[in-house]
């Protein structure tokens, strides 16, 4: 809970003169409570986009924009990402602590055990066209998990809130890989429990019946790090989708695939296949120049996809991780010279000496390099997001179980600022 300072504001309008107490968390910028507001002073607040708003006091993750810090449980990300991985983030966004090898082993092993989908699921995909785009898909079939695994669908009981959330950790991966394998004409290939999460996901994706894949350790363990950086991100608008859909006593699987069906958004997840797209059409180096007035040109509706950010006006911290992991991936695959990578890494040079990027505080953002990395590992960039919403997840149900599990919680119903027609008679249509 909020601490409540000695501070107060006070709002003095008209012939009103209202107080309000100031809460303080843990860290990061104090709030004005103004949860009295409508009833003393008959006025709402106005802050389309929530610049301004929290919505609501979490003790998941912590961002502050200004330095360009992500902490999962108060655990720095650069850390997570060098030492830890992707099951174990899942644990601690989970249950707010790292866990010791016990819970660890118990956890993953509860995990590996759910990764299967029920049979019936694979009739689902025979549904979509084969060139469906894979997050339609998956929008779909999580929603449709509500239609098989009822037992975990009552909000109020905690333990069934416990299964959901581990069977979406552990069929999520599945079903995009599914969608992936359906878009390609290729057969499903089942969930193998001797491989770990990153590892079982690429088999998922990439083995075929007519011959044995190997696993290549380097490249699981860049996908598990891209899982890890995705895993959550405080109140993102998919974060704000699962949470507003879970506060109307929805199940967790229409929480979900509500989160997911946000997240396709180009200004959100969606980011990282426009980007790399965007780096493509660049093709050259010596293109750039043209693309970086275009993203000034306020006529021309053209944004550098993978650039800005509405809480980091520094260096998004994944960003940096992701650079990283770009350049050791691409390396060990002996293509450095990737033309996308180099076209980035110019984009990136360029854009952060220009004044305009400067002056806006516009940096790379989480989308600007992973693509590079999934195109390298044989994704397709009909991918991307699909990858994205499989890692984000994890930080969806554990911010839908933070709030079911509050008490106080109750139905989110913002208001407006009404400007249309005031009130008339209805006009017969012989009189119009
Ligand atoms: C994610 O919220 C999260 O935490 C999201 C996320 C997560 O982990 O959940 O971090 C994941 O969604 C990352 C963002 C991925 N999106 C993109 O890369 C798309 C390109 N970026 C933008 O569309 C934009 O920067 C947003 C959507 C990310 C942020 O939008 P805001 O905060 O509403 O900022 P804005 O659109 O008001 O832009 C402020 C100014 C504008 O200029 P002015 O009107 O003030 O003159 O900056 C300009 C914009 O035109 N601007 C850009 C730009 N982004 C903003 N100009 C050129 N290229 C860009 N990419």
């Amino acid at each position: 809970m909020g601490e409540t300072t000695k501070r107060t504001a006070r709002l003095t309008f008209d012939d009103k003169s209202i107080e309000f107490p100031i809460l303080s968390g843990s860290v990061g910028p104090d709030v004005i409570d103004i949860r009295t507001l409508y009833g003393a002073g008959d006025v709402f607040t106005f802050d389309p986009g929530f610049s301004s708003t929290a919505s609501t006091e979490s003790a998941i993750t912590y961002i502050d924009g200004d330095k360009g810090e992500l902490q999962y449980r108060g655990y720095p990300i650069e850390q997570l990402a060098e030492k830890s991985h992707y099951l174990e983030v899942c644990y601690l966004l989970l249950y707010g602590e790292l866990p010791n090898a016990a819970q660890m082993s118990d956890f993953e092993a509860r995990v590996t055990r759910h990764t299967m989908v029920h049979e019936q699921m694979h009739y689902f995909f025979r549904g979509f066209r084969r060139d469906s785009h894979p997050m339609a898909t998956m929008v779909g079939v999580v929603g449709a998990m509500s239609a098989f695994y009822h037992d975990s669908t009552d909000i109020n009981d905690p333990w069934q809130r416990e299964v959901a959330a581990i069977r979406l950790i552990a069929k999520v991966p599945t079903i995009a890989a599914m969608a992936y394998k359906y878009s390609i004409g290729q057969p499903f290939v089942y969930p193998k429990n001797s491989l770990d999460y990153a590892g079982n996901f690429l088999h998922m994706c990439f083995a075929v019946p007519a011959e044995d894949y190997k696993v290549d350790p380097v490249l699981a363990k860049a996908l598990d790090r891209i899982f890890m950086l995705h895993a959550d991100h405080e109140q993102n608008a998919s974060t704000s989708t699962v949470r507003l859909a879970g506060s109307s006593g929805a199940n967790p699987f229409a929480c979900i695939a509500a989160g997911i069906a946000c997240l396709w958004g180009p200004a959100h997840g969606g980011a990282n296949q426009a980007c790399l797209e965007m780096l493509r059409e660049i093709g050259t180096v010596d293109r750039i120049p043209e693309y970086i007035r275009r993203a000034k040109d306020k006529n021309d509706p053209f944004r550098l996809m993978g650039f800005g950010h509405r809480v980091y006006k520094n260096f998004d911290p994944r960003a940096k991780v992701m650079k990283e992991s770009a350049d050791e991936v691409l390396g060990l695959m002996g293509i450095e010279n990737n033309p996308t990578l180099q076209v980035a890494k110019e984009l990136e040079r360029i854009a952060l000496e220009d004044e305009y990027f400067v002056e806006k505080k516009l940096y790379p953002n989480v989308d600007f390099y992973s693509g590079i990395i999934l195109e390298a590992m044989g994704f397709p960039t009909s991918m991307f997001t699909p990858i994205f919403a499989l890692s984000r997840t994890v930080g969806w149900i554990a911010q839908w179980k933070e709030m079911i599990g509050d008490p106080t919680q109750r139905i989110g119903r913002p208001r407006q600022l009404y400007v249309g027609p005031k009130q008339r008679d209805y006009i017969d249509v012989r009189h119009r």
